[in-house]
């Protein structure tokens, strides 16, 4: 009996070491499949990710494509219209000037949407000039979305190249959102990187399709263009004044460096696109473009008075402000020879620094201004200088004289160095802080 249970309990045993034996295997059967199911779920995911990779690089390849066939379709255009020029050159018996083989100063770009009777506005305005420099100013539409009413009105004129940006609506950041602020910013840098990443210009002016240009529209950005090739510390020229309206500008030869990115028909070159493009926002790329950690200290180039007028009454910016700030603007309409300026060095900053200290320092200070301030003003007849001492000071003082009161980034609009320049009857208003002048380089007792 005994011997029977010892031999079940060997049995038992045997039992159960086969079945441990047995478990095992199994569990490394299990674990040696798992490795197997692991490896083949990243080999797939490796395989899924260079598959995404390579449809990126085929859209953006096929992105390329078609830019480049628009680009063909634009020189072929320009080919035909200089064939015919060059005819009646020659029906006439007049020599053929020199036409081909002009270097481009800039890629010119209206940024179009849903306006179709505002773009025809904006192109006949813009080729009213353009035609005699299209050499030196290649003119694009960029249009955002699929509006066919705007297609057909940009292909409509004959040497104006398109582009059109075609992308579902984008994504917001926070509820109640704007989404046309994220759309504007997204065609932004789609137009740039199409003029200067794909068709390789080096310089691009923005216009937006509800601007009218001044007479001396190109010749002012033709004559400025070596700024931003020599002067590293300016970033982009303008030619808009946010003071720009009839009652505080006289003098349109005048041109000042300015902290505050003035926007609104703009010139930038490819150099600092390359900075800005892989740092673009996804809204608000002008407010972005005014922080002083996207410009870097750096500064703009703007006029006394505008050489854009910006007739969009119904816009997605500025709407509030169309009738107090853009309907009395003036665009300047008479002709300044800008070539026969040495405006590289009458705005490098060491030389315009010394002028507009110079300018302050001369300039009548009024102290302990108040209500009457205005009489005052015209009291004095002369240039006048007038410290603010904060935010709401500043902001008192441009309510009274009616320019801008916003500030952003800690700066007022059209501000350098904290100063604030516009005319009154003709007379230079000079709004500073008590350490603008320190901040120039030039203290009090210099002039
Ligand atoms: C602006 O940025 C520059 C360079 O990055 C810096 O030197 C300067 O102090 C900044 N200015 C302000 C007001 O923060």
């Amino acid at each position: 009996m005994a011997l029977l249970e010892c031999g079940a309990r060997v049995w038992l045993l045997v039992a159960a070491v086969m079945f441990l034996l047995l478990q095992a295997r199994l569990f490394s059967v299990q674990t040696k499949y798992a490795d197997r199911i692991a490896l083949a779920v990243e080999g797939e995911n490796k395989c899924s990710h260079s598959k995404k990779a390579l449809i990126d690089q085929f859209s953006v390849q096929q992105g390329r494509i078609v830019a480049l066939e628009d680009e063909k379709e634009r020189l072929e255009n320009k080919n035909a219209q200089l064939s015919l020029l060059v005819r009646d050159y020659r029906r006439m018996g007049k020599e053929v000037p020199k036409l081909v083989g002009t270097k481009p100063v800039a890629a010119v770009v209206i940024m179009a949407c849903n306006r179709p009777d505002y773009l025809d506005r904006t192109l006949n305005s813009v080729l009213k000039y353009q035609r005699l420099v299209a050499e030196k100013f290649p003119l694009f539409v960029s249009q955002d979305g699929p509006m066919e009413s705007v297609k057909a009105k940009a292909k409509s004129f004959v040497g104006v190249g398109y582009m059109q940006h075609l992308e579902g609506d984008p994504p917001t950041r926070n509820p109640g959102e704007i989404v046309a602020y994220y759309k504007i910013a997204r065609h932004y840098k789609f137009a740039l990187s199409q003029l200067f990443d794909i068709r390789g210009f080096e310089k691009v002016i923005i216009l937006e399709d509800d601007m009218e240009i001044a007479p001396d529209f190109f010749d002012y950005f033709e004559a400025t263009s070596s700024i931003l090739d020599c002067d590293k510390s300016v970033v982009a020229i303008s030619s808009w004044n946010d003071n720009g309206q009839k009652q505080f500008v006289s003098d349109p030869t005048a041109l000042y460096r300015s902290d505050f990115f003035p926007g609104l028909g703009w010139m930038l070159t490819r150099e600092f696109w390359d900075e800005l493009s892989p740092i673009w926002p996804e809204a608000y790329w002008d407010d972005w473009l005014r922080l002083n950690s996207t410009r870097k200290g750096r500064q703009f180039i703007r006029p006394e008075i505008c050489r854009t007028y910006n007739f969009g009454e119904h816009g997605s910016s500025m709407g509030q402000f169309y009738y107090k700030y853009l309907v009395p603007i003036k665009l300047n309409d008479v002709h300044v020879d800008w070539k026969s300026y040495d405006l590289e060095s009458m705005l490098k900053e060491e030389k315009f620094n010394k002028e507009l200290a110079r300018r302050i320092a001369l300039a009548t200070p009024l102290n302990n201004v108040d209500e009457n301030i205005l009489k005052m003003v015209e009291n004095v007849n002369r240039d006048i200088r007038i410290v603010y001492n904060s935010q709401m000071h500043f902001e008192s003082l441009a309510r009274a004289f009616g320019v801008f009161e916003e500030w952003k980034d800690g700066i007022p609009r059209t501000s350098y160095k904290g100063i604030v320049v516009f005319r009154w009857k003709g007379n230079r208003v000079f709004l500073v802080r008590p350490d603008s002048r320190e901040a120039l380089g030039y203290n009090a007792d210099v002039f």
